[in-house]
């Protein structure tokens, strides 16, 4: 791959000057987890730090991010208790954070309804919402925060993909903004838990998280009531036929949680890129065709595609994958036990030194013809890894890549005068404040 004359390198955080010590990477990992990593976390292999009575492991090579996701899923299959204990208000203990057999049932029964072959039939949900994101873009006066548009967007697909047409247009900006305050409230890492102190300060945000994530759950409570036994479409049919009660309001809170998250923080950042390389929108928007897009039309978009995967490389929607051990282990000349957390960072992976060429800079080359095939199959990891790997990631690429070819072809996209965007992980890798963008027609 040659590398271009000169290279865009987009907004992330100054690295830590030098590693900082247990309790501050917590204090600041508290704020925003990318804020604790030193300028050598982009070298190094394993990393670690220890807590009293805890291990913290960060495996930041594809070969022991294998070892541990893949090869050891048996002892590594259990999401962080921190992670468990914030998306609990919210998705209960739905497949996205249950373990065992628990989490075997689950992802069995909620697999096949978003299988990569029968991906098409959403189709036109996701061609109906991008419709309606234009007509939104196309009516704002001044800047628009596309991180809130876009949580809409695909929040609205699927309330069609679980719903159908009957759910009222309103219900996709509610569950998104509450779900945006939600994260905001809501305590990611657990520094008290970690440090096992009981928690004296989080009692206030955990009542105003705890008051979000019922009207969430709420909400989608009652759109499953009013859509009655025999409503919906056929996804709900298949989630209704393994799944009833509070275990199926789970899986359909979490359907449209983890189902909007990842695909709006894609788009959002995607955004921000053409917004900041024009270069790369105009080149874009020559690909991709007036007409709405067919399905099979898909695939055809490679440069479209290589600049969402390289998005998603720069800014992967899941930052961090956090696990805890099972049973005792070793890694490499650590000795693990049960109860201690092992990270896989994306954020660190996919800007590391040894992996990539100019790791930071913004370069969709790196996606197109034989260039992904000469990189290690682990070293890029936006829908995760091993058994655990995202049930959605067809689903998601394809909602992510119709709001593509509509968005990138119909406008342009410039930051806001003054805005300067700052990644910021908390539960996922969003804008801090938004993503302010100016729209102008093409
Ligand atoms: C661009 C869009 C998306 C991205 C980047 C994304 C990313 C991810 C990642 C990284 C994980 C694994 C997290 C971990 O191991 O800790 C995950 C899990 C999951 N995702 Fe997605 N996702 C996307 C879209 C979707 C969609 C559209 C759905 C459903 C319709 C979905 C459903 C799930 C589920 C159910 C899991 C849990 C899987 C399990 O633990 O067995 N995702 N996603």
């Amino acid at each position: 791959m040659s590398a271009p004359a000169t290279d865009f390198v987009p907004p992330m955080p100054t690295p830590a000057w030098r590693p900082p010590t247990a309790l501050g990477g917590l204090l600041r990992a508290r704020r925003d987890v990318l804020s604790i990593f030193p300028a050598d976390a982009y070298r190094r292999q394993v990393m670690t730090t220890r807590l009293p009575g805890r291990l913290i492991l960060v495996a930041n090579t594809p070969e022991v991010v294998r070892d541990v996701f893949v090869t050891k899923h048996a002892i590594y299959q259990r999401k962080s208790r921190f992670l468990e204990d914030a998306l609990r208000p919210v998705i209960g203990g739905s497949s996205f954070i249950a373990w065992g057999d628990d989490w075997t049932a689950k992802r069995a029964a909620i697999s096949p309804p978003i299988h990569p072959s029968g991906i098409a039939q959403f189709h036109p949900w996701y061609l109906q919402a991008a419709e309606e994101t234009v007509e939104d873009f196309a009516r704002a006066e001044g800047p628009v925060d596309v991180a809130a548009a876009f949580a809409t967007g695909i929040t609205r697909v699927l309330l069609l993909s679980v719903f159908g047409p009957y759910v009222a247009r309103e219900e996709a900006a509610i569950i998104a903004e509450t779900f945006t305050a939600y994260q905001d409230a809501a305590e990611v890492v657990d520094l008290f838990g970690l440090l096992g102190l009981p928690d004296m300060l989080g009692w206030l945000t955990r009542r105003r998280a705890g008051h979000l994530a019922r009207a969430l759950r709420g909400r989608v409570a009652r759109l499953l009531d009013a859509t009655g036994p025999d409503g919906g479409t056929p996804l709900l049919a298949a989630l209704r036929a393994s799944l009833s009660g509070e275990a199926l309001l789970d899986e359909v809170v979490m359907f449209l949680l983890a189902g909007s998250e990842g695909a709006a923080i894609t788009l959002t950042w995607t955004a921000m890129l053409a917004a900041m390389h024009p270069a790369t929108a105009d080149r874009m928007a020559e690909e991709l065709p007036a007409a709405p897009p067919a399905f099979a039309d898909l695939p055809g978009f490679t440069f479209t595609r290589a600049v969402i995967q390289e998005s998603m490389r720069l800014y992967p929607p899941v930052a961090v994958f956090a696990r805890q051990a099972l049973k005792p282990d070793r890694i490499r000349r650590w000795d693990v036990r049960e109860g201690d957390i092992v990270l896989a960072v994306p954020w660190l992976l996919h800007r590391h030194e040894q992996l990539w060429e100019a790791p930071h800079a913004f370069r969709p080359e790196r996606f197109l013809g034989d260039a992904p095939r000469q990189r290690p199959r682990f070293a890029y990891l936006p829908f995760g890894i091993g058994p655990r790997i995202c049930a959605g990631a067809a689903f998601g690429m394809a909602e992510v890549s119709v709001f593509a070819a509509i968005l990138f072809r119909r406008f342009r996209f410039a930051l806001a005068p003054g805005f300067t965007p700052r990644p910021n992980c908390r539960l996922a890798l969003r804008p801090k404040g938004g993503m302010r963008l100016v729209i102008t027609p093409r």
